[in-house]
C-alpha cells in the first residue's frame, strides 16, 4: 500500500470481489474474495469490512453475487429474496446498508431475465462505490473551510482535530467521511494534527485510524477512550469531528458508542463538534434517533478480551477480566442535534436540524 489513496473494496474480476481484512489492520495486510453472498454477509457480519458506505458497497455487490450463485445454478431463482433478506440483517445500525439494498432492489426487479438482473446489478453496484467516492471528495470541498478558517483565527499555528472510531476512507472507499477535508487541508499546507480516540472494544481508531493517518503522513497522537475532556477543558481541542452510521431527518446522529460522551464535552468547552457524513446515512424516515434508531449488541467477548500483536509477532487476544464477569457490548450511541454544531454532506455543511438539512436537500422536505 502506498501514500497515493487507496480503496477498500474492488473487484478482482467479474465474479469475484476483493475487500481489505480490516480485522487484521494495522498487523497484516490481508485482502478477502468474495464469490458469494454469503460470503458478503459473513464479511459485514463478522467486521472483516466496517464503516456505514462501505458496509453498503459489500451489500450491493453481495446481490450482484447472488444472481451469479443462481446463474451457475447452485442457488434457485428465489433465493434472490433471501439473499436480500441475509443481507438485511447482517448488521442494524448503518442505514447505508439499507438504501444500498433499495437501490438494488430497484436495479433487480425492474429487469425480466436473469441476464439483464446480473447486468444492472452489477452495473448499480459499481455506480454505488463510484458515488460513494465523490460524495466523499466533496465532503472534503465543504469540510475543508472549516479547517481554514480555524488555521486563519489561530494565525497559522497546528489545527487540533479530535475524532472517534473510525470515519476514513477504510469505512468508506476512498478519502474517508472526516479524513477527507483533513487530506484536502494537508495537500493546501495546513499543519494538522488529529488526536486519535482508541475506540473500545473493537478499536477502530488504535487500529485503523492511526494506520491511515501514518499512511497519509498526518502528525497524530493516539489516545485512550476517556481522554478527550480533559484535553477539551485545556484548550487542546480545535474541532471534534465524528462519522455516523445514521443521522435522522431532525440532525441526531448515531455514530460508534462513545461518541455521545465527546459530543458533551465539546459543549462544555465551546468547541466546535462536527459530524461528516454522506447523504446516504441520513435516514429521513424517522425523527428521534433516540427512540427510533437500532442499537446494535455484540458479542460480549469483544469487551472482555483485547486483541492486538505479541511480542513474538503473533496476533492474539487476551482476556482482560475474570472470566465470569458478565459484559455489555452497546456499539453505538445517539448524539442529540442539540450537541451537534454542524453536518458537513457534500452539498454542503448546515444545521443539525430539519430545517437546516431540507435546505440543502429540498427533494426530501414534507
Ligand atoms: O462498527 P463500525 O466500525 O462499523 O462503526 C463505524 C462507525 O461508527 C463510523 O464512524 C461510521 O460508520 C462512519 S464511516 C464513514
Amino acid at each position: 500500500m502506498t501514500q497515493e489513496r487507496f480503496r477498500t473494496i474492488w473487484l478482482k474480476d467479474e465474479i469475484t470481489v476483493e475487500v481489505i481484512d480490516q480485522r487484521f489492520l494495522p498487523h497484516r495486510f490481508i485482502t478477502v474474495e468474495l464469490t458469494t453472498c454469503f460470503d458478503a454477509v459473513d464479511a459485514i457480519k463478522k467486521m472483516i469490512v466496517r464503516g456505514a458506505p462501505l458496509i453498503g458497497a459489500t451489500a450491493s455487490y453481495g446481490v450482484y453475487l447472488a444472481l451469479l450463485e443462481i446463474q451457475k445454478g447452485d442457488k434457485p431463482t428465489e433465493y434472490i429474496n433471501q439473499a436480500f433478506e441475509e443481507l438485511a440483517n447482517s448488521r442494524p445500525t448503518a442505514v447505508n446498508l439499507f438504501w444500498a439494498l433499495d437501490r438494488m432492489k430497484k436495479a433487480v426487479f425492474s429487469q425480466n431475465t436473469l441476464e439483464e438482473q446480473l447486468k444492472s446489478a452489477f452495473a448499480e453496484a459499481n455506480q454505488i462505490v463510484e458515488d460513494d467516492v465523490e460524495t466523499c471528495r466533496m465532503i472534503g470541498v465543504h469540510g475543508l473551510p472549516l479547517i481554514e478558517e480555524i488555521w486563519g483565527k489561530n494565525g497559522h499555528q497546528t489545527v487540533n482535530i479530535l475524532t472517534h472510531c473510525n470515519a476514513g476512507m477504510l469505512g468508506c472507499i476512498e478519502w474517508g467521511t472526516i479524513t477527507s477535508p483533513i487530506y484536502q487541508a494537508k495537500e493546501k499546507g495546513i499543519d494538522i494534527h488529529v488526536w486519535v480516540d482508541e475506540t473500545r472494544p473493537r478499536n477502530q481508531g488504535a487500529n485503523l485510524t492511526a494506520f491511515e493517518l501514518t499512511k497519509h503522513g498526518i502528525p497524530h497522537t493516539l489516545i485512550v477512550d476517556n481522554t478527550g475532556g480533559h484535553l477539551m477543558q485545556h484548550g487542546m481541542v480545535d474541532l471534534v469531528i465524528v462519522g455516523t452510521d445514521r443521522t435522522t431527518r431532525q440532525g441526531d446522529v448515531a455514530n460508534k458508542i462513545g461518541t455521545y460522551l465527546k459530543a458533551l464535552a465539546a459543549n462544555d468547552n465551546n468547541v466546535p463538534f462536527y459530524v461528516a457524513l454522506p447523504s446516504t446515512t441520513l435516514d429521513w424516515t424517522i425523527t428521534d434517533g433516540l427512540k427510533e434508531i437500532p442499537i446494535e449488541q455484540r458479542d460480549q467477548n469483544e469487551v472482555k478480551t483485547v486483541f492486538g500483536k505479541l511480542d513474538t509477532g503473533e496476533l492474539a487476544s487476551v482476556l482482560i477480566c475474570p472470566e465470569t464477569t458478565p459484559a455489555a457490548n452497546y456499539g453505538f450511541d445517539v448524539t442529540p442535534a442539540r450537541l451537534v454544531t454542524g453536518l458537513i454532506t457534500e452539498r454542503g455543511v448546515c444545521p443539525a436540524s430539519e430545517e437546516g438539512l431540507t435546505r440543502l436537500f429540498p427533494e426530501h422536505k414534507r
